[in-house]
This record gives structure tokens, sequence and C-alpha cells, in this order.
């Protein structure tokens, strides 16, 4: 049987406004598995994401990562939650100016003193590090560049890294590839699966491409209106199931 990574149980979010953008989420994701949230905008993916770090607090209900009660957890306890999970962003959120290798090297930030990371002061080892997770990304010898000098597909990439460099137990993706052309995502997804298996990684990945899921998944959830109309292989998710999920009322 393997091991529990995150368990949501009847997971609700109602924003100040009134709108109900989850209702009752409960799921179990289990080590090393690759989930992708698919379902139309508006439906939930990246508040459910936002949730399971606290970025939005959920209204009802329940997170458990690792055994950790996540919505009671405050101060020190909750920045150790969020350092065990890495986030990978659309927009890749790098930081232009700075070196392809440094940018890495800020997925170390949550383990150093912060005047030391704020400084860009880093050894050697965790330079020696950052040059290794980059070769791991096919990015060995983009390692001094810009960042705002690489593709978008290899700023992605980087963005992968920086989350790998954190050590996290789960790896958050939020629409990693709506910003890039279909050969690169096809690419970023590769990496971005690989790296996962190599480390036993326990990833989830919101898209709105069903295509993708089905090809990189192990497991697909669908999210519409704030609840789960699917959860299953890809090889499960019927045509039917996908026109329910993103054409019908
Ligand atoms: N800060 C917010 N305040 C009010 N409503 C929000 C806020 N953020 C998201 N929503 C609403 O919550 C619902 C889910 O949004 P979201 O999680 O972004 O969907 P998705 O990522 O699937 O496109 C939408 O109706 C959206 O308008
Ligand atoms: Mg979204």
């Amino acid at each position: 049987m393997s091991e529990v990574v995150l368990e949501t149980k009847d997971l609700s979010m109602v924003f100040p406004d009134g709108t109900q953008a989850l209702k009752n989420v409960t799921l179990t994701i289990k080590k090393g598995e690759l989930v992708s949230i698919i379902g139309p905008s508006g439906a939930g993916k990246s508040t459910f994401m936002r949730s399971l770090n606290m970025l939005n607090k959920p209204t009802d209900g329940q997170i458990v990562f690792e055994g950790e009660n996540v919505l009671k957890a405050r101060g020190k306890q909750l920045r150790q939650i969020r350092r065990r999970i890495g986030m990978v962003f659309q927009h890749f959120n790098l930081i232009k100016r700075s070196p392809t290798y440094q940018n890495v090297l800020h997925g170390r930030l949550g383990y150093m003193p912060s005047l030391k990371g704020g400084l860009g002061r880093f050894s050697e080892e965790d330079t020696r590090q950052a040059l290794e997770i980059l070769r791991r990304v096919g990015l060995e010898d983009q390692a001094f560049k810009r960042a705002d000098e690489l593709s978008g597909g290899q700023q992605q990439r980087v963005g992968i890294a920086r989350a790998i460099a954190q050590t996290p137990s789960l790896l958050l993706a939020d629409e990693p590839i709506a910003s890039l052309d279909p050969s690169s995502s096809e690419n970023v997804m590769t990496y971005l699966k690989n790296v996962c298996q190599e480390d036993g990684l326990t990833s989830i990945v919101n898209l709105h491409q069903v295509d993708f899921a089905k090809k990189f998944a192990h497991r697909i959830i669908g999210i519409k209106a704030g609840e789960v109309v699917f959860d299953g292989s890809p090889k499960e998710l019927t045509e039917g199931i996908t026109n329910h999920l993103y054409y019908s009322k």
C-alpha cells in the first residue's frame, strides 16, 4: 500500500464576495502520483492549489499534508509546511535579470538565514547543487545566462529546477504550460514528469489542456464549479465525461 501524502476532506472555499470556488472537495493523493486537475476556466483549480499551502484560506474542511493539519498550522509550522511544497507558476516568476543558476538557488532560500539568502551569498556547494539540478532539466549550458535570455520553455524548466532545489515532497504546478507553444509544452511536461519520477516526488498539475493531462498524468481529477466530477485514470476519462466537464451546464 502506498503512502498517503495529502488528504483533503470536504474542503470548501467561499470568497468574501460570496463566490463558492470549492465545494466539499475530498481527495487522497499518494506518494509518487502525478495528478492532473482539469476543468474549465473558473472551475476552482487555482483556488484548490492555493488552498493547499494556505495562500487562500479555505472556509471549511480539512487538509492533512504528511500527517499535519495544514489549516491549524501557524508561524514556524506553516513555514515548514510551505517549504515542503514546491510551486511552479504559469508565468515562471523568475528574477529576470538574475542568472539562471541564481534563480535555482532561490529555491533554497527557505533553508538559509534570511539575510544571507537576501544578499545572494550562496556557498560553492549551493552553486554546485544548482548546476546539478539544471543538468537534470537539460539546462547546464544556460546556467550563467540571464533568465530573460532564455526561451519560454527553458524559463519554465528553470521554474521546475527552482522548485526541485527546495527538495519538496509535493510539487504544485498551476497551468505550467499555458503560456507555451505545443512543442515547448510537451518538452516541459516531459522534464517535469521525469524529475518527479526520479525523486519519487508527488505532483499536482493544473492543466486545461485535456490532451496533455491524458498523456502525462497517472490520474486525472476533473473539477467543475468547485466540485470533483471525475477522478480516474486517463483511460477512464471518456469523451462524454470531457464534454460534460467543459460544455454542459
Ligand atoms: N480572490 C477572489 N475573490 C472572489 N472570487 C474569486 C477570487 N479568486 C477566484 N475567485 C473565483 O473563484 C472561482 C474559481 O476561480 P479559480 O480557482 O481561479 O478557477 P480556475 O483556476 O479553475 O480557472 C471563479 O469563479 C473565480 O472568479
Ligand atoms: Mg487558474
